[in-house]
C-alpha cells in the first residue's frame, strides 16, 4: 500500500472537554488507510507580530515546519461569535508569514465546524474559507456543520452517532480523493 498522506489537523478550541477536540480524535479513527490524521497544537503560539517575522520565536518556527511537512490540512474548530476563535485566526496568521513564505500554501484543506447550537458553526466555517480563498487552499466544497455536538459522545467522549460517523466517514473519503486531485497540479 502507498504511505498514507499526513493530514495535520487544526483544533479551533483549547478547552480540555471541547467537542471539536472529539471529534477531531474521532475523525482520525474514521480515516481511510491511505490518510494519517495527526493533531498539531497551536495553543502555545505567541499573539503574531510582524516585528518577529525575521527571526520568530521556536513555538512558531515548529508550527510553520509542523503544516510545511504536511501534505493537506483538516480544520476542526467551533464558532466564536459567528467567525472563527482567535486562537485559530491567530495560528493561521503565524504560518502565513513572511509575506510569499506561507506554510499553507497549495495544500489542500477541510473545514469541519460543531456547535451544541443548531447551525453548527455556519458562520466560522465560512469565515475560515474566506482566508484560505487569499492563502491559495483549496478547500473541500463539502458541508460540514455539526450541530447538537454536545448530544454525540458517551461518556467516555467517543462519537457514539452512527449517522455521524457515517457523514465524517464519507467526508474523509471524499477529502483523501479531493487531496490526490489537487496536489496533482
Ligand atoms: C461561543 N459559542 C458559540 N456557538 C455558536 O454556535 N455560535 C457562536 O457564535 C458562538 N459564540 C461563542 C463565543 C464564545 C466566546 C464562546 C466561548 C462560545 C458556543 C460554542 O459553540 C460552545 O462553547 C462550544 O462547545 C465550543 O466548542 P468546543 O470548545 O466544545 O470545541
Amino acid at each position: 500500500m502507498a504511505t498514507p498522506r499526513n493530514v495535520a489537523v487544526i483544533v479551533g478550541s483549547l478547552r480540555k472537554a471541547s467537542v471539536n477536540r472529539k471529534l477531531a480524535l474521532a475523525m482520525a479513527e474514521l480515516a481511510p488507510p491511505s490518510l494519517k490524521l495527526s493533531i498539531v497544537e497551536i495553543g502555545e503560539l505567541p499573539h503574531f507580530n510582524e516585528d518577529w517575522e525575521a527571526s520568530p520565536p521556536p513555538a512558531v518556527t515548529a508550527f510553520k515546519s509542523a503544516i510545511e511537512a504536511a501534505d493537506a490540512v483538516l480544520f476542526v474548530t467551533p464558532e466564536y461569535n459567528r467567525s472563527v476563535p482567535g486562537v485559530l485566526k491567530n495560528a493561521i496568521d503565524v504560518a502565513s508569514r513572511p509575506y510569499g513564505k506561507s506554510a499553507w500554501n497549495g495544500k489542500p484543506g477541510a473545514v469541519v465546524t460543531a456547535s451544541p447550537g443548531g447551525i453548527g458553526g455556519f458562520g466560522a466555517n465560512h469565515a475560515l474559507r474566506q482566508s484560505f480563498v487569499f492563502l491559495n487552499v483549496p478547500m473541500l466544497p463539502h458541508e460540514a456543520y455539526i450541530g447538537s455536538a454536545h448530544t454525540l459522545f458517551d461518556d467516555a467522549g467517543k462519537l457514539a452517532n452512527d449517522s455521524t460517523r457515517q457523514f465524517l466517514t464519507q467526508l474523509l473519503n471524499r477529502f483523501a480523493g479531493w487531496i490526490e486531485s489537487n496536489l496533482a497540479h
